[in-house]
C-alpha cells in the first residue's frame, strides 16, 4: 500500500506514526479476546491519531489502510478525520433538553468521540438560546446545527378536515391507542414519514437519535462506512410488531399502491416482503423496524418512488384520522423496495428507548463491545416478539445463541 513517490520525510513520519499508533493497541500474540477486554482507558487518548482512524477491536492490530493515504497526513503528522457524508439527526423540543443531552453523551461516549460526525437538531418551534448554548457545550467532536422546521412540514394539508381529525383523536384516546389523543404526535409521524430528509439535503446518510435513548455497548465500527462499503441502505437495531389499532387502513393503501408482484417476495421480486406479510400480501403481520433508531441512505427517501408512496398515504388524510407511525411507513417501503442485502440489523449496540432494551445475546459480543445490559431484558428476542426471528429467517441469518426457531 506504500506509494513509491513517498518522500523520505513523509516516510519517516509515517514510520513514527505507525509505531505510535500500533503501540497503543498491540496485543501480545496468543492472548485471548476475553483477556484483552481489559482495555486501557487509552483507547480514548489517541488524539495524535485523530478521529476515524483507529477503530480497532481489542486483539486487533491497526490496519494501516488509512495511513497509506498521503492526503490524509498533514505536515504535523496528524490524520484528518475520515468521515462519511453523514450526520446525526434529532427532532427535539426545547423542553427535552435534559434527555437530549443524555442522548448526546451516549452517542459521544460510545461512538462519536472517535469520529466527530455532525448533528442536526430540528424543532417545530425556534430553539431557545439556552438550548443551543447548552447543547454546543456538550460537543467535543462534530458540529451541532439547529433548524426550525418549515411550517409546510408541520401543519395540516388543505384536504384534511381538522374537526374530523380532532374527533378521531378523541376516539383513539378512548380506544387507548398509544399517543392516540396527541395532535403533535400526528404531525411528528407525518414529518418523519415524508419530510425530515429535506432538512438533510447536504448529507447522504443519516442516523436518527431521539432524546433519552441509550447505547449500552460501544459502537466500534462506523455504521456509515459499513453502509457505503457494503451498499446498505437501511439499518435497524430493533424489530417488533406494531399495535394493530395504530395501522388501521394502512395496508389497504399499500396494496393499492404497489403492483401485486411486490408482495410475493423472492418469487417475483428480490425483496423482503415476507418480513411484513405471512400470506403473500393479503394482510400485514405488523412487523416493523423500530424507527426511533434508524440509519439510512437518504437517497432512499429522496427518490421519486418514495415520494409517490408517501403522497398516496398522505392523500388519505390518515396521518391525522388514524395514528399511522413512521415506523411501519418506512418499514413497509424498505421491505418491499430494497433488496434483502441492502438492509442491515445491528445487534451489538444495545439500543435502549423507553420502554424497550436490546442487549446482545452473545456473551463475547457483550464483552468485546463493553456492554452494560442484561440479556434477559433484551426485547428483540423476547418470546412474544416473533418479528426478529421472522427477519432473521427471511435474511437467512443464524439466530443468536440461546434462541431457537
Ligand atoms: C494538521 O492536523 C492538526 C490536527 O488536526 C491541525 O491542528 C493542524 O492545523 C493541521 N495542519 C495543517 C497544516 O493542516
Ligand atoms: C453529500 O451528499 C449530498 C447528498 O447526496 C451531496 O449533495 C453532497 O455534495 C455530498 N457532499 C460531499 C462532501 O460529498
Amino acid at each position: 500500500m506504500w506509494r513509491h513517490k513517498c518522500s523520505l520525510a513523509i516516510g519517516i513520519l509515517l514510520v513514527l506514526f505507525i509505531m505510535m499508533t500500533v503501540s497503543v493497541t498491540r496485543i501480545p500474540q496468543g492472548i485471548t479476546i476475553s483477556e484483552s477486554i481489559k482495555r486501557p482507558a487509552s483507547i480514548f487518548k489517541q488524539t495524535d491519531v485523530g478521529p476515524g482512524t483507529t477503530i480497532t477491536r481489542p486483539g486487533q492490530v491497526l490496519i494501516p489502510e488509512l495511513i497509506a493515504d498521503e492526503a490524509a497526513l498533514n505536515v504535523t503528522g496528524h490524520m484528518s478525520p475520515r468521515l462519511e457524508n453523514a450526520t446525526f439527526f434529532s427532532l427535539v423540543r426545547n423542553s427535552e433538553l435534559d434527555q437530549m443531552l443524555s442522548s448526546i453523551r451516549e452517542v459521544q461516549d460510545r461512538f462519536n468521540i472517535r469520529f466527530g460526525y455532525d448533528w442536526v437538531f430540528a424543532n417545530d418551534k425556534p430553539f431557545t438560546e439556552e438550548f443551543m448554548t447548552t447543547v454546543r457545550s456538550y460537543f467535543t467532536s462534530g458540529t451541532p446545527q439547529f433548524v426550525t422546521i418549515p411550517r409546510e412540514y408541520w401543519s395540516y394539508p388543505d384536504w384534511v378536515d381538522k374537526d374530523r381529525a380532532a374527533e378521531s383523536r378523541r376516539d383513539a384516546e378512548n380506544q387507548r391507542v398509544m399517543y392516540g389523543g396527541s395532535e403533535s404526535y400526528r404531525h411528528m409521524c407525518r414529518f418523519n414519514s415524508g419530510f425530515f430528509f429535506y432538512l438533510l439535503s447536504s448529507y447522504r446518510y443519516y442516523w436518527r437519535v431521539e432524546p433519552g435513548i441509550k447505547f449500552s455497548c460501544d459502537i466500534i465500527d462506523d455504521p456509515f462506512r459499513l453502509m457505503r462499503e457494503g451498499s446498505k441502505k437501511y439499518v435497524s437495531a430493533m424489530i417488533m410488531p406494531e399495535g394493530e389499532n395504530a395501522v388501521k387502513g394502512l395496508w389497504t393503501v399499500v396494496r393499492q399502491h404497489f403492483p401485486a408482484d411486490f408482495f410475493t417476495s423472492q418469487v417475483d421480486h428480490n425483496n423482503l416482503a415476507s418480513f411484513i406479510t405471512d400470506d403473500g400480501g393479503l394482510t400485514y403481520n405488523l412487523c416493523h423496524f423500530w424507527s426511533n433508531f434508524e440509519i439510512a441512505d437518504l437517497d432512499l427517501f429522496r427518490g421519486e418512488q418514495y415520494q409517490e408512496y408517501f403522497n398516496a398515504l398522505d392523500a388519505t388524510g390518515n396521518f391525522f384520522y388514524e395514528r399511522w407511525g413512521d415506523a411501519p411507513v418506512h418499514s413497509i417501503y424498505v421491505a418491499l423496495v430494497l433488496q434483502p442485502s441492502e438492509i442491515m440489523f445491528l445487534d451489538t449496540v444495545g439500543y435502549y428507548h423507553k420502554p424497550n432494551h436490546a442487549c446482545p445475546r452473545d456473551e463475547t459480543a457483550r464483552k468485546v463491545n463493553r456492554c452494560l445490559c442484561d440479556p434477559n431484558e433484551d426485547w428483540n428476542w423476547h418470546t412474544w416478539n416473533s418479528c426478529g426471528k421472522n427477519y432473521f429467517k427471511m435474511q437467512g441469518h443464524q439466530l443468536p445463541p440461546g434462541i431457537v426457531w
